[in-house]
């Protein structure tokens, strides 16, 4: 089985920015976990992270993963092109958030992406990643 761990925008700014947040692990540093996780699993990841909304939807109808781990950051909460770019593949996506989006600001609250993917994690920091890949190995 092969997962696309997909990351939207400001992602790479992971373990630079709001530490007490996000933690202090880069992006580069949390994909090797998740690698090796999911690796025990038998399951082969590919990374890919963009600040930009239509490269993501490119790559979501692009990609020949089995299914797609995605963080899309705060294009969570807008982005209709998102959704549709979803909405138009077969492949399961799995949501995933490191924050408790829940416990921050309102407009975090809101997912227009949620209702098109198979699950959502959220709230445990970079483990959220592991979770999802988890929920593949079911
Ligand atoms: C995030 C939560 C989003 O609200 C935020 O815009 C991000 C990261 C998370 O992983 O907790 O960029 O998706």
């Amino acid at each position: 089985m092969k997962l696309l761990i997909l990351n939207g925008v400001n992602l790479n700014r992971t373990g630079l920015r709001e530490p007490g947040v996000y933690g202090t692990q880069t992006l580069e540093d949390i994909n090797r976990e998740i690698a090796a996780f999911a690796k025990k699993r038998g399951i082969d990841c590919e990374f890919f992270q963009s600040n930009l909304e239509g490269e993501l939807c490119t790559k979501i109808h692009e990609t020949d993963a089995d299914g797609i781990v995605l963080n899309a950051g705060a294009f969570t909460h807008y982005s209709y092109a998102l959704r549709d770019a979803i909405a138009s593949v077969p492949t399961p996506v799995v949501e995933v958030h490191m924050s408790n989006v829940h416990a921050r600001e309102e407009f975090r609250h809101t997912s227009v992406i949620s209702a098109v993917c198979r699950g959502t994690v959220l709230g445990f920091g970079k483990n959220s990643y592991l979770l999802a890949v988890e929920s593949f190995a079911l």
